[in-house]
Protein backbone atom coordinates (compact mmCIF):
# COMPACT_ATOMS: atom_id res chain seq x y z
CA UNK A 1 0.00 0.00 0.00
CA UNK A 2 0.70 3.55 -0.71
CA UNK A 3 2.22 5.52 2.27
CA UNK A 4 1.11 8.51 2.88
CA UNK A 5 4.48 10.60 2.97
CA UNK A 6 5.32 8.98 -0.56
CA UNK A 7 1.83 9.92 -2.06
CA UNK A 8 2.47 13.51 -0.73
CA UNK A 9 6.35 13.87 -2.08
CA UNK A 10 5.32 12.60 -5.37
CA UNK A 11 2.72 15.17 -5.65
CA UNK A 12 4.96 17.91 -5.13
CA UNK A 13 7.31 16.36 -7.50
CA UNK A 14 3.85 16.68 -10.05
CA UNK A 15 4.51 20.23 -10.45
CA UNK A 16 0.84 21.10 -11.56
CA UNK A 17 1.64 24.26 -12.59
CA UNK A 18 4.73 23.53 -14.97
CA UNK A 19 2.57 20.56 -16.39
CA UNK A 20 1.49 22.67 -19.25
CA UNK A 21 4.01 24.85 -20.76
CA UNK A 22 2.77 27.09 -23.57
CA UNK A 23 -0.30 25.15 -24.12
CA UNK A 24 -2.92 28.10 -24.79
CA UNK A 25 -0.21 28.56 -27.73
CA UNK A 26 0.09 25.15 -29.00
CA UNK A 27 -4.11 25.14 -28.97
CA UNK A 28 -4.31 28.40 -30.84
CA UNK A 29 -1.30 27.04 -33.28
CA UNK A 30 -3.20 23.59 -33.87
CA UNK A 31 -6.47 25.25 -34.17
CA UNK A 32 -4.99 27.60 -37.13
CA UNK A 33 -3.58 24.23 -38.66
CA UNK A 34 -6.68 22.59 -38.72
CA UNK A 35 -8.75 25.11 -40.40
CA UNK A 36 -5.52 25.03 -42.96
CA UNK A 37 -5.75 21.45 -43.69
CA UNK A 38 -8.87 19.54 -42.57
CA UNK A 39 -6.97 16.82 -40.23
CA UNK A 40 -3.71 18.27 -38.79
CA UNK A 41 -0.90 16.16 -39.45
CA UNK A 42 -0.04 13.87 -35.51
CA UNK A 43 3.52 15.63 -34.12
CA UNK A 44 6.52 14.34 -35.21
CA UNK A 45 7.77 14.74 -31.47
CA UNK A 46 4.35 14.46 -28.91
CA UNK A 47 4.10 15.07 -25.54
CA UNK A 48 5.46 18.61 -24.25
CA UNK A 49 7.00 20.47 -26.17
CA UNK A 50 10.73 21.21 -25.18
CA UNK A 51 10.92 17.20 -26.03
CA UNK A 52 11.21 18.07 -29.75
CA UNK A 53 14.18 20.26 -28.89
CA UNK A 54 15.95 17.56 -26.20
CA UNK A 55 19.63 17.05 -27.84
CA UNK A 56 21.78 15.39 -25.12
CA UNK A 57 22.94 11.94 -24.87
CA UNK A 58 24.90 10.34 -22.08
CA UNK A 59 26.02 6.56 -22.61
CA UNK A 60 26.52 5.73 -18.44
CA UNK A 61 23.02 6.66 -16.99
CA UNK A 62 21.16 6.10 -20.30
CA UNK A 63 22.19 2.02 -20.52
CA UNK A 64 20.20 -0.17 -19.10
CA UNK A 65 21.55 -3.42 -17.36
CA UNK A 66 20.35 -6.73 -19.05
CA UNK A 67 22.97 -8.70 -16.76
CA UNK A 68 23.53 -10.07 -13.30
CA UNK A 69 20.05 -9.50 -11.41
CA UNK A 70 18.77 -8.28 -14.70
CA UNK A 71 19.60 -10.93 -16.88
CA UNK A 72 16.67 -11.66 -19.12
CA UNK A 73 14.88 -14.59 -17.60
CA UNK A 74 11.80 -16.29 -19.40
CA UNK A 75 8.88 -16.90 -17.23
CA UNK A 76 8.32 -20.25 -15.30
CA UNK A 77 5.53 -21.80 -14.64
CA UNK A 78 2.91 -19.81 -12.55
CA UNK A 79 4.93 -16.39 -13.93
CA UNK A 80 2.33 -14.33 -15.33
CA UNK A 81 2.47 -12.17 -18.48
CA UNK A 82 -0.05 -10.56 -20.23
CA UNK A 83 -0.77 -7.71 -22.68
CA UNK A 84 2.05 -5.52 -21.82
CA UNK A 85 4.99 -5.27 -23.58
CA UNK A 86 6.49 -2.75 -21.24
CA UNK A 87 5.62 -4.73 -17.93
CA UNK A 88 6.73 -8.05 -19.32
CA UNK A 89 10.27 -7.13 -20.22
CA UNK A 90 10.44 -5.67 -17.07
CA UNK A 91 9.30 -8.69 -15.23
CA UNK A 92 11.63 -10.68 -17.56
CA UNK A 93 14.75 -8.40 -16.41
CA UNK A 94 13.77 -8.62 -12.76
CA UNK A 95 12.67 -4.51 -12.80
CA UNK A 96 9.40 -6.01 -11.65
CA UNK A 97 9.03 -8.75 -9.62
CA UNK A 98 9.17 -11.85 -11.90
CA UNK A 99 6.31 -13.29 -10.70
CA UNK A 100 4.40 -10.67 -12.56
CA UNK A 101 2.99 -9.49 -9.67
CA UNK A 102 2.72 -5.70 -9.45
CA UNK A 103 3.19 -3.50 -6.09
CA UNK A 104 3.37 0.00 -6.09
CA UNK A 105 6.55 0.02 -4.99
CA UNK A 106 8.36 -1.86 -7.54
CA UNK A 107 6.53 0.22 -10.57
CA UNK A 108 7.56 3.58 -9.20
CA UNK A 109 11.26 2.68 -9.18
CA UNK A 110 11.79 -0.36 -11.49
CA UNK A 111 9.70 1.46 -14.85
CA UNK A 112 12.51 4.37 -14.26
CA UNK A 113 15.29 2.54 -13.70
CA UNK A 114 14.26 0.46 -17.00
CA UNK A 115 12.47 3.04 -19.17
CA UNK A 116 13.05 6.71 -17.95
CA UNK A 117 9.09 6.71 -17.30
CA UNK A 118 8.33 9.93 -14.33
CA UNK A 119 7.21 8.70 -11.23
CA UNK A 120 4.02 11.44 -12.22
CA UNK A 121 2.73 8.68 -14.61
CA UNK A 122 4.13 5.85 -12.70
CA UNK A 123 1.85 7.03 -9.77
CA UNK A 124 -1.33 7.70 -11.48
CA UNK A 125 -0.88 4.61 -13.50
CA UNK A 126 -0.46 2.22 -10.60
CA UNK A 127 -2.96 3.72 -8.36
CA UNK A 128 -5.69 3.67 -11.03
CA UNK A 129 -4.77 0.02 -11.98
CA UNK A 130 -4.76 -1.74 -8.58
CA UNK A 131 -8.30 -0.15 -8.12
CA UNK A 132 -9.25 -1.80 -11.78
CA UNK A 133 -7.47 -4.65 -11.96
CA UNK A 134 -6.15 -5.92 -8.69
CA UNK A 135 -6.20 -5.73 -4.48
CA UNK A 136 -6.25 -1.80 -2.92
CA UNK A 137 -5.41 -4.05 0.13
CA UNK A 138 -2.58 -5.18 -0.94
CA UNK A 139 -1.45 -2.97 -3.15
CA UNK A 140 -0.94 -6.02 -5.61
CA UNK A 141 -1.86 -6.51 -9.23
CA UNK A 142 -1.75 -8.90 -11.62
CA UNK A 143 0.32 -8.33 -15.37
CA UNK A 144 -1.86 -10.41 -16.72
CA UNK A 145 -4.75 -12.63 -16.38
CA UNK A 146 -6.08 -13.31 -13.04
CA UNK A 147 -3.83 -14.34 -9.99
CA UNK A 148 -4.68 -15.83 -6.76
CA UNK A 149 -1.32 -13.86 -5.64
CA UNK A 150 -3.48 -10.23 -5.49
CA UNK A 151 -5.84 -11.82 -2.87
CA UNK A 152 -4.90 -10.45 0.88
CA UNK A 153 -7.99 -11.95 1.88
CA UNK A 154 -6.73 -15.11 2.92
CA UNK A 155 -8.79 -18.30 2.74
CA UNK A 156 -12.11 -16.60 3.30
CA UNK A 157 -10.67 -13.93 -0.35
CA UNK A 158 -12.67 -16.00 -3.16
CA UNK A 159 -16.04 -14.96 -1.15
CA UNK A 160 -14.88 -11.47 -0.79
CA UNK A 161 -13.15 -10.32 -3.87
CA UNK A 162 -11.69 -12.16 -7.06
CA UNK A 163 -9.26 -9.25 -8.86
CA UNK A 164 -9.14 -9.96 -12.36
CA UNK A 165 -5.64 -8.84 -13.35
CA UNK A 166 -4.94 -6.32 -16.67
CA UNK A 167 -5.86 -8.64 -19.19
CA UNK A 168 -8.62 -11.63 -19.97
CA UNK A 169 -12.07 -10.57 -17.80
CA UNK A 170 -10.17 -6.74 -17.13
CA UNK A 171 -10.97 -6.04 -20.51
CA UNK A 172 -12.31 -2.68 -20.70
CA UNK A 173 -11.59 -1.49 -17.18
CA UNK A 174 -7.46 -0.78 -18.59
CA UNK A 175 -7.23 -2.68 -21.10
CA UNK A 176 -8.95 -1.93 -24.52
CA UNK A 177 -9.84 -3.27 -28.03
CA UNK A 178 -7.77 -2.04 -30.95
CA UNK A 179 -4.32 -2.33 -29.47
CA UNK A 180 -1.40 -1.77 -31.26
CA UNK A 181 -1.13 -6.22 -31.63
CA UNK A 182 -3.35 -7.60 -28.91
CA UNK A 183 -6.62 -8.73 -30.01
CA UNK A 184 -10.17 -7.43 -29.39
CA UNK A 185 -11.53 -9.90 -26.32
CA UNK A 186 -14.91 -9.75 -28.31
CA UNK A 187 -13.91 -10.74 -31.68
CA UNK A 188 -14.39 -13.72 -34.10
CA UNK A 189 -11.12 -14.73 -34.37
CA UNK A 190 -8.04 -13.64 -32.73
CA UNK A 191 -9.76 -12.48 -29.82
CA UNK A 192 -6.80 -12.92 -26.95
CA UNK A 193 -6.60 -9.82 -25.24
CA UNK A 194 -3.36 -11.12 -23.25
CA UNK A 195 -1.36 -12.27 -26.71
CA UNK A 196 0.20 -10.96 -30.13
CA UNK A 197 -1.28 -11.18 -33.19
CA UNK A 198 1.37 -11.21 -35.65
CA UNK A 199 -0.86 -10.18 -37.97
CA UNK A 200 -1.04 -6.33 -36.66
CA UNK A 201 2.31 -6.47 -35.91
CA UNK A 202 3.07 -6.84 -39.27
CA UNK A 203 0.86 -4.47 -39.81
CA UNK A 204 2.57 -2.03 -38.25
CA UNK A 205 6.23 -2.33 -39.73
CA UNK A 206 4.26 -2.29 -43.43
CA UNK A 207 3.45 0.83 -42.58
CA UNK A 208 6.30 1.76 -41.08
CA UNK A 209 8.35 1.05 -44.10
CA UNK A 210 5.81 2.89 -46.22
CA UNK A 211 5.93 6.10 -44.37
CA UNK A 212 9.87 5.98 -42.93
CA UNK A 213 11.42 3.48 -44.74
CA UNK A 214 11.39 1.49 -42.03
CA UNK A 215 11.90 2.56 -38.14
CA UNK A 216 8.46 2.82 -36.10
CA UNK A 217 7.73 7.03 -35.08
CA UNK A 218 5.10 8.62 -33.30
CA UNK A 219 3.27 9.29 -35.95
CA UNK A 220 3.58 6.47 -37.68
CA UNK A 221 1.72 4.62 -34.67
CA UNK A 222 -0.74 7.41 -34.23
CA UNK A 223 -1.62 6.52 -38.22
CA UNK A 224 -1.69 2.51 -37.24
CA UNK A 225 -3.88 3.31 -33.86
CA UNK A 226 -6.46 4.80 -36.19
CA UNK A 227 -6.38 1.75 -39.05
CA UNK A 228 -6.87 -0.68 -35.74
CA UNK A 229 -9.85 0.94 -34.55
CA UNK A 230 -11.08 1.38 -38.67
CA UNK A 231 -10.22 -2.76 -38.09
CA UNK A 232 -12.16 -3.37 -35.13
CA UNK A 233 -14.94 -1.24 -36.46
CA UNK A 234 -15.20 -3.37 -39.73
CA UNK A 235 -15.00 -6.77 -38.12
CA UNK A 236 -15.68 -7.05 -34.35
CA UNK A 237 -19.80 -7.17 -34.28
CA UNK A 238 -19.03 -6.08 -30.41
CA UNK A 239 -16.36 -3.43 -30.25
CA UNK A 240 -16.50 -0.98 -27.28
CA UNK A 241 -14.28 2.09 -26.75
CA UNK A 242 -14.90 3.24 -23.52
CA UNK A 243 -13.98 6.57 -22.00
CA UNK A 244 -10.89 5.83 -20.02
CA UNK A 245 -9.31 2.04 -21.84
CA UNK A 246 -10.40 2.99 -25.38
CA UNK A 247 -9.32 6.39 -25.90
CA UNK A 248 -6.81 7.11 -23.01
CA UNK A 249 -5.30 4.06 -21.72
CA UNK A 250 -5.45 2.22 -25.80
CA UNK A 251 -3.58 5.42 -27.40
CA UNK A 252 -0.98 5.92 -23.87
CA UNK A 253 0.36 2.84 -24.98
CA UNK A 254 0.76 3.39 -28.52
CA UNK A 255 2.80 6.32 -27.77
CA UNK A 256 5.04 4.17 -25.03
CA UNK A 257 5.93 1.85 -27.96
CA UNK A 258 7.78 4.77 -29.51
CA UNK A 259 8.67 6.79 -26.25
CA UNK A 260 9.81 4.47 -23.63
CA UNK A 261 10.88 1.45 -26.23
CA UNK A 262 13.02 3.53 -28.89
CA UNK A 263 17.34 3.49 -28.70
CA UNK A 264 18.83 6.25 -27.68
CA UNK A 265 22.72 7.80 -28.75
CA UNK A 266 24.62 10.88 -29.33
CA UNK A 267 23.37 11.13 -33.20
CA UNK A 268 19.83 10.63 -32.28
CA UNK A 269 19.18 11.97 -28.53
CA UNK A 270 15.31 12.05 -29.40
CA UNK A 271 15.47 8.31 -29.88
CA UNK A 272 14.98 5.98 -32.57
CA UNK A 273 13.06 2.85 -33.10
CA UNK A 274 14.56 0.15 -35.39
CA UNK A 275 12.17 -3.12 -36.44
CA UNK A 276 14.69 -5.14 -34.64
CA UNK A 277 14.68 -3.25 -31.41
CA UNK A 278 10.74 -3.48 -31.38
CA UNK A 279 10.65 -7.49 -32.17
CA UNK A 280 12.77 -7.63 -29.16
CA UNK A 281 10.37 -5.81 -26.73
CA UNK A 282 7.03 -7.56 -28.78
CA UNK A 283 8.87 -10.85 -28.04
CA UNK A 284 8.98 -11.42 -31.99
CA UNK A 285 11.59 -14.01 -33.75
CA UNK A 286 11.62 -14.58 -37.21
CA UNK A 287 11.20 -18.66 -38.95
CA UNK A 288 12.76 -19.66 -41.72
CA UNK A 289 10.90 -18.17 -44.74
CA UNK A 290 11.42 -14.56 -42.18
CA UNK A 291 7.50 -14.82 -40.81
CA UNK A 292 6.82 -13.27 -37.59
CA UNK A 293 6.90 -15.52 -34.91
CA UNK A 294 5.23 -14.83 -31.22
CA UNK A 295 6.19 -16.33 -28.11
CA UNK A 296 3.64 -15.30 -25.39
CA UNK A 297 5.78 -13.84 -22.78
CA UNK A 298 9.27 -13.44 -23.60
CA UNK A 299 9.41 -9.64 -24.30
CA UNK A 300 13.50 -8.55 -23.87
CA UNK A 301 14.87 -5.93 -23.32
CA UNK A 302 17.91 -5.65 -26.00
CA UNK A 303 21.59 -5.84 -24.96
CA UNK A 304 23.65 -2.43 -25.69
CA UNK A 305 19.67 -0.61 -25.25
CA UNK A 306 19.73 3.20 -24.07
CA UNK A 307 16.70 4.64 -22.70
CA UNK A 308 15.68 7.92 -22.69
CA UNK A 309 17.34 10.70 -20.66
CA UNK A 310 16.70 11.20 -16.98
CA UNK A 311 15.88 15.25 -17.97
CA UNK A 312 14.09 14.10 -20.41
CA UNK A 313 11.72 11.68 -18.88
CA UNK A 314 8.21 10.62 -20.38
CA UNK A 315 5.23 12.50 -17.44
CA UNK A 316 1.85 12.44 -16.77
CA UNK A 317 1.36 15.39 -18.76
CA UNK A 318 2.73 14.11 -21.90
CA UNK A 319 0.52 11.42 -21.78
CA UNK A 320 -2.84 14.36 -21.75
CA UNK A 321 -1.09 16.32 -24.60
CA UNK A 322 -0.05 13.31 -26.78
CA UNK A 323 -3.45 12.03 -26.25
CA UNK A 324 -5.48 15.34 -26.86
CA UNK A 325 -3.16 15.34 -30.30
CA UNK A 326 -4.61 12.33 -31.47
CA UNK A 327 -7.70 13.44 -30.94
CA UNK A 328 -6.78 16.85 -33.49
CA UNK A 329 -5.59 14.49 -36.33
CA UNK A 330 -7.76 11.72 -35.66
CA UNK A 331 -10.97 12.97 -34.45
CA UNK A 332 -12.83 9.20 -34.39
CA UNK A 333 -9.97 8.33 -32.44
CA UNK A 334 -12.07 9.78 -29.72
CA UNK A 335 -15.64 8.62 -29.88
CA UNK A 336 -17.28 7.03 -27.02
CA UNK A 337 -19.04 4.23 -28.20
CA UNK A 338 -19.09 1.17 -30.26
CA UNK A 339 -20.68 -1.55 -32.68
CA UNK A 340 -24.29 -2.44 -32.09
CA UNK A 341 -24.10 -6.15 -32.45
CA UNK A 342 -22.82 -6.34 -36.08
CA UNK A 343 -19.86 -4.97 -37.79
CA UNK A 344 -20.05 -1.38 -39.39
CA UNK A 345 -22.81 -0.08 -36.88
CA UNK A 346 -20.69 2.06 -34.74
CA UNK A 347 -22.39 4.62 -32.36
CA UNK A 348 -21.17 7.15 -30.55
CA UNK A 349 -21.98 7.76 -26.61
CA UNK A 350 -22.78 11.52 -26.39
CA UNK A 351 -19.86 12.70 -24.22
CA UNK A 352 -21.91 16.18 -22.69
CA UNK A 353 -24.36 13.68 -21.22
CA UNK A 354 -21.28 11.28 -19.81
CA UNK A 355 -19.65 13.92 -18.28
CA UNK A 356 -22.05 16.44 -17.29
CA UNK A 357 -21.18 19.09 -19.78
CA UNK A 358 -17.45 19.13 -19.15
CA UNK A 359 -16.99 17.59 -22.46
CA UNK A 360 -19.45 18.44 -25.31
CA UNK A 361 -18.24 17.46 -28.54
CA UNK A 362 -14.82 15.00 -29.17
CA UNK A 363 -12.92 18.27 -30.41
CA UNK A 364 -13.09 19.36 -26.56
CA UNK A 365 -10.46 16.94 -25.84
CA UNK A 366 -7.97 18.70 -28.11
CA UNK A 367 -7.32 20.61 -24.71
CA UNK A 368 -4.93 18.65 -22.62
CA UNK A 369 -6.31 20.08 -19.80
CA UNK A 370 -9.79 19.14 -20.55
CA UNK A 371 -8.46 15.93 -21.30
CA UNK A 372 -7.01 15.23 -17.68
CA UNK A 373 -10.13 16.53 -15.91
CA UNK A 374 -12.21 14.02 -18.39
CA UNK A 375 -10.13 11.70 -17.48
CA UNK A 376 -9.52 11.94 -13.69
CA UNK A 377 -14.02 12.31 -13.82
CA UNK A 378 -14.24 8.64 -15.37
CA UNK A 379 -12.14 7.04 -13.29
CA UNK A 380 -14.19 8.49 -10.30
CA UNK A 381 -17.02 7.19 -11.85
CA UNK A 382 -15.59 3.83 -12.87
CA UNK A 383 -13.98 3.16 -9.58
CA UNK A 384 -16.78 2.63 -7.73
CA UNK A 385 -18.96 0.72 -10.11
CA UNK A 386 -16.13 -1.73 -11.14
CA UNK A 387 -15.28 -2.41 -7.30
CA UNK A 388 -18.69 -3.47 -6.88
CA UNK A 389 -18.01 -5.78 -9.28
CA UNK A 390 -15.00 -7.79 -7.90
CA UNK A 391 -15.13 -7.45 -4.09
CA UNK A 392 -17.81 -8.36 -1.67
CA UNK A 393 -19.08 -7.20 1.98
CA UNK A 394 -16.50 -6.33 4.23
CA UNK A 395 -13.71 -6.13 1.77
CA UNK A 396 -15.83 -4.03 -0.53
CA UNK A 397 -16.28 -1.32 2.28
CA UNK A 398 -13.21 -1.58 2.96
CA UNK A 399 -11.53 -1.20 -0.41
CA UNK A 400 -14.34 1.84 -1.38
CA UNK A 401 -13.52 3.67 2.03
CA UNK A 402 -9.63 4.04 0.08
CA UNK A 403 -11.35 6.25 -2.72
CA UNK A 404 -10.54 9.52 -0.89
CA UNK A 405 -7.48 8.64 0.74
CA UNK A 406 -5.85 6.10 -1.81
CA UNK A 407 -7.12 7.03 -5.01
CA UNK A 408 -8.22 10.38 -5.38
CA UNK A 409 -4.35 12.39 -3.87
CA UNK A 410 -3.31 9.81 -7.38
CA UNK A 411 -5.79 11.87 -9.45
CA UNK A 412 -4.92 15.19 -8.59
CA UNK A 413 -2.11 15.52 -11.02
CA UNK A 414 -4.14 15.16 -13.90
CA UNK A 415 -4.69 18.66 -13.47
CA UNK A 416 -7.10 21.58 -11.44
CA UNK A 417 -10.71 20.97 -12.27
CA UNK A 418 -12.68 22.97 -9.53
CA UNK A 419 -16.34 22.10 -9.74
CA UNK A 420 -16.01 18.58 -11.77
CA UNK A 421 -19.51 17.24 -12.41
CA UNK A 422 -20.47 13.78 -11.43
CA UNK A 423 -19.27 11.68 -14.87
CA UNK A 424 -21.27 8.43 -15.77
CA UNK A 425 -19.90 5.01 -15.33
CA UNK A 426 -19.24 2.79 -18.38
CA UNK A 427 -21.63 0.28 -16.97
CA UNK A 428 -24.59 3.01 -17.15
CA UNK A 429 -23.71 4.59 -20.64
CA UNK A 430 -22.50 1.27 -22.23
CA UNK A 431 -26.05 -0.07 -21.40
CA UNK A 432 -27.49 -0.52 -24.55
CA UNK A 433 -23.79 -1.98 -26.12
CA UNK A 434 -23.59 -5.58 -26.73
CA UNK A 435 -19.61 -5.23 -26.41
CA UNK A 436 -19.68 -2.93 -22.75
CA UNK A 437 -21.41 -5.99 -20.48
CA UNK A 438 -18.29 -6.92 -17.80
CA UNK A 439 -18.26 -10.71 -17.45
CA UNK A 440 -16.23 -11.95 -14.09
CA UNK A 441 -15.82 -15.27 -15.53
CA UNK A 442 -17.42 -18.45 -17.77
CA UNK A 443 -19.56 -16.81 -21.32
CA UNK A 444 -17.04 -13.95 -22.24
CA UNK A 445 -20.16 -11.73 -22.97
CA UNK A 446 -24.27 -12.57 -22.14
CA UNK A 447 -24.79 -11.13 -26.08
CA UNK A 448 -22.38 -14.06 -26.93
CA UNK A 449 -23.64 -17.31 -28.03
C1 LIG B 1 1.88 0.93 -14.38
C2 LIG B 1 2.27 1.01 -15.62
C3 LIG B 1 1.59 0.30 -16.77
C4 LIG B 1 0.36 -0.30 -16.86
C5 LIG B 1 -0.71 -0.40 -15.79
C6 LIG B 1 0.24 -0.83 -18.19
C7 LIG B 1 -0.84 -1.55 -18.67
C8 LIG B 1 -1.04 -1.92 -19.98
C9 LIG B 1 -2.25 -2.50 -20.51
C10 LIG B 1 -3.49 -2.81 -19.71
C11 LIG B 1 -2.07 -2.67 -21.83
C12 LIG B 1 -3.08 -3.18 -22.83
C13 LIG B 1 -3.64 -1.95 -23.51
C14 LIG B 1 -4.58 -2.24 -24.63
O1 LIG B 1 -5.53 -2.99 -24.42
O2 LIG B 1 -4.37 -1.71 -25.71
C15 LIG B 1 -0.76 -2.21 -22.16
C16 LIG B 1 -0.22 -2.23 -23.42
C17 LIG B 1 1.03 -1.76 -23.73
N1 LIG B 1 1.93 -1.21 -22.87
FE1 LIG B 1 1.70 -0.97 -20.88
N2 LIG B 1 1.38 -0.55 -18.90
C18 LIG B 1 2.23 0.14 -18.08
C19 LIG B 1 3.51 0.58 -18.38
C20 LIG B 1 4.10 0.43 -19.61
C21 LIG B 1 5.47 0.77 -19.93
C22 LIG B 1 6.48 1.30 -18.92
C23 LIG B 1 5.66 0.49 -21.25
C24 LIG B 1 6.90 0.63 -22.10
C25 LIG B 1 8.07 0.58 -21.62
C26 LIG B 1 4.41 0.00 -21.77
C27 LIG B 1 4.22 -0.35 -23.08
C28 LIG B 1 3.06 -0.90 -23.58
C29 LIG B 1 2.88 -1.25 -24.98
C30 LIG B 1 3.88 -1.06 -26.10
C31 LIG B 1 1.59 -1.79 -25.08
C32 LIG B 1 0.88 -2.28 -26.34
C33 LIG B 1 1.00 -3.76 -26.51
C34 LIG B 1 0.23 -4.27 -27.71
O3 LIG B 1 -0.85 -3.80 -28.02
O4 LIG B 1 0.76 -5.18 -28.36
N3 LIG B 1 3.50 -0.03 -20.76
N4 LIG B 1 -0.13 -1.76 -21.01
C1 LIG C 1 -11.75 -15.59 -10.32
O1 LIG C 1 -11.83 -15.00 -11.60
C2 LIG C 1 -11.17 -15.72 -12.61
C3 LIG C 1 -11.28 -14.92 -13.88
O2 LIG C 1 -10.72 -13.63 -13.72
C4 LIG C 1 -11.78 -17.11 -12.76
O3 LIG C 1 -11.08 -17.85 -13.72
C5 LIG C 1 -11.74 -17.82 -11.43
O4 LIG C 1 -12.44 -19.05 -11.53
C6 LIG C 1 -12.38 -16.97 -10.35
N1 LIG C 1 -12.23 -17.61 -9.05
C7 LIG C 1 -13.25 -17.72 -8.20
C8 LIG C 1 -12.93 -18.39 -6.89
O5 LIG C 1 -14.38 -17.33 -8.44
C1 LIG D 1 21.40 1.55 -29.80
O1 LIG D 1 22.10 2.59 -30.44
C2 LIG D 1 23.50 2.53 -30.29
C3 LIG D 1 24.10 3.77 -30.92
O2 LIG D 1 23.75 3.84 -32.27
C4 LIG D 1 24.02 1.25 -30.92
O3 LIG D 1 25.41 1.14 -30.72
C5 LIG D 1 23.31 0.05 -30.27
O4 LIG D 1 23.71 -1.14 -30.90
C6 LIG D 1 21.82 0.21 -30.38
N1 LIG D 1 21.16 -0.84 -29.63
C7 LIG D 1 20.32 -1.69 -30.19
C8 LIG D 1 19.73 -2.72 -29.28
O5 LIG D 1 19.98 -1.65 -31.36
Amino acid sequence: MLGRSVVLSLLLEASLTNAFPNMAEKLAESHLQERIAPIAPFPEYPGAPYHALYNKFDAKSQLVSTSGEHAFIAPGPGDIRGPCAGLNAAANHGYLPRDGIATAETVNTGLWEAFGLDKTATLFLQTATMFFDGDPLSGRWSIGYHSDKTNSLGVIGDLLGNQTGICAYGHLKTEGDASITRGDWLAPTQNSNCASYPEFAQELLDLAKARTGGNITPQVLAEHQYNRKQHSIATNPYYFSPAYAGIAFTFGAHMFAYELLANHSAENPRGFLTPEVFESFFSYTRDADNKLVFTYGHERIPDNWYRRADDDAWTLSDILISTAQQCVSYPSNCAVGGNTGTVNSFSGVNLGDISGGLINAATDLQDPEKMGCFISQVIQADVPSFLDNVFNGVALTRVLGMIPTVLMPALAPLGNCPGLPKGKSMLDYGKTFPGAKMAMSGNRNPYRK
